[in-house]
């Protein structure tokens, strides 16, 4: 295959791709990727802070997972699959029985979480939470209230959705009252499941209140109502415990549903949930051809594996600890740039506002991207202006000094007016 520059790859993008694929934002053509690193048609190396969007959070070298072929799964037992479902099970919260089922997307398990819910609880209506951001089939973006993520060119979404008020950690009592008192408003028989994003990844990593989640636990355990999390961005210890829902006390749900980084590079996702929940839905009421491959089992049974050994937990919370500290330094020494950081664990946002006027806080946001860009780090704008940093849990320290220190170069030269 020719190598294409990156003019040609864009200008063939540009005529061969659909354009809603992409949410890209820097003139990027990139032709490989290794360890915490992707490279361009040139050749030149961005260091990647956003683990491929936590698709690849163990980085982006190619798994070894033996050669046994690939072979899809639902028509016979395989055991990759049969090993990586173990191995995941043993890692759910309160550890009580659960069952697997694999698919190829977080988006689809959210739709497969839906269906059990309803098949469940036999009733309707689900409930989730304003700026969640469950995926793009239409199941999950009739939860989707992550603002630019939603559309009226595909009405009418899925009927009996009902969206509240969502209140991060930070909120003020008088915001956690107006949530609860909305909570308390609901016909809790007529709801089959909450589903939930405990730590809204793309609404700038906001953990939700506390409160909050342990009153939608408690109503959910007393009617008998399906509790569901949307981990597909915050498992496998982003957030610091293995699902990001154990940052919360004696909860255990009737499902976790995961994806992205589960594949190790190969499509996968799963949902995970109490047996009784799981056999709700029987054969084929939520099976794809391609759901569960052995090579995407292998690959992330292999990563899960790595992510087990003794040694691995500590390594992250030296990063997250790192992280955590250069990124407040930073909105310390250039608080005039940097509203304010939020996040939990190894995943963080950059809140941007401008210091200039005639350039609003969007266009500041895209300055301090392209100049990263520029120095080798790739960073991604959220929203209108924060900045998501989600480095690999193994990237070396070394990398994640250098790419702080661009990012604080970016920012610096921005604030001093030296990025046009
Ligand atoms: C929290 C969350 N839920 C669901 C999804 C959708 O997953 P996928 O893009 O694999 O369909 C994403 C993807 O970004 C996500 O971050």
């Amino acid at each position: 295959m020719d190598s294409l520059s990156t003019a040609q790859a864009l200008r063939d993008d540009a005529a061969y791709i659909a354009s809603y694929q992409h949410i890209a934002e820097l003139p990027l053509a990139i032709k490989s990727a290794h360890g915490s690193y992707l490279v361009d048609a040139e050749g030149k190396e961005y260091l990647d802070f956003t683990s491929g969007a936590c698709t690849m959070c163990m980085g982006y070298d190619r798994v070894e997972c033996g050669d046994f072929g690939s072979f899809p799964f639902p028509y016979a037992v395989g055991l990759p699959q049969v090993e990586y479902a173990k191995a995941l099970a043993s890692h759910y919260p309160g550890g009580g029985q659960v069952k697997v089922a694999f698919g190829v997307c977080g988006s689809e398990a959210i739709d497969g979480a839906i269906k059990l819910c309803r098949a469940f609880t036999k009733r309707k209506k689900i409930v989730t939470f304003s700026g969640d951001y469950h995926g793009t089939t239409f199941g999950a973006v009739s939860l989707t209230t992550l603002p630019g993520r939603i559309s009226d060119k595909f009405d009418p979404l899925l009927p009996e959705v009902h969206i509240l008020p969502f209140c991060d950690e930070e909120a003020s009592d008088d915001d956690i009252d107006n949530c609860l008192l909305e909570l308390a408003y609901l016909d809790y028989e007529s709801i089959a499941g909450f589903i939930i994003e405990p730590v809204q990844g793309d609404m700038g990593m906001l953990p939700m209140h506390q409160k909050l989640m342990q009153a939608i636990y408690g109503i959910a355990r007393a009617w008998g109502i399906a509790f569901v999390v949307d981990e597909i961005q915050m498992a496998f210890r982003r957030t610091g415990p293995f699902f990001s829902i154990e940052n919360y006390e004696g909860i255990v749900p009737d499902a976790v549903v995961i994806g992205k980084t589960m594949g190790g590079g190969v499509p996968l996702s799963a949902i995970i949930g109490k047996v009784n929940f799981m056999d709700s839905l029987g054969p084929c009421e939520h099976a794809f051809s391609m759901a569960g491959t052995a090579e995407a089992c292998a690959r992330g049974l292999t990563l899960l594996n790595r992510m087990d050994e003794p040694g691995f937990k500590n390594s992250l919370e030296e990063r997250s600890s790192l992280l955590y500290q250069s990124l407040y330094a930073l909105q310390e020494k250039h608080n005039e740039v940097v509203e304010k950081i939020t996040g939990i664990g190894y995943a963080f946002a950059l809140w941007i506002k401008s210091n200039q006027s005639g350039v609003d806080d969007n266009e500041a946001t895209c300055r301090i991207i392209r100049r990263c860009a520029d120095l080798g780090l790739y960073v991604m704008r959220l929203g209108s202006n924060w900045i998501r940093i989600e480095p690999q849990f193994n990237i070396t320290l070394e990398d994640l000094k250098k790419g702080l220190a661009i990012l604080e170069q970016a920012v610096s030269e921005f604030k001093t007016g030296k990025l046009i």
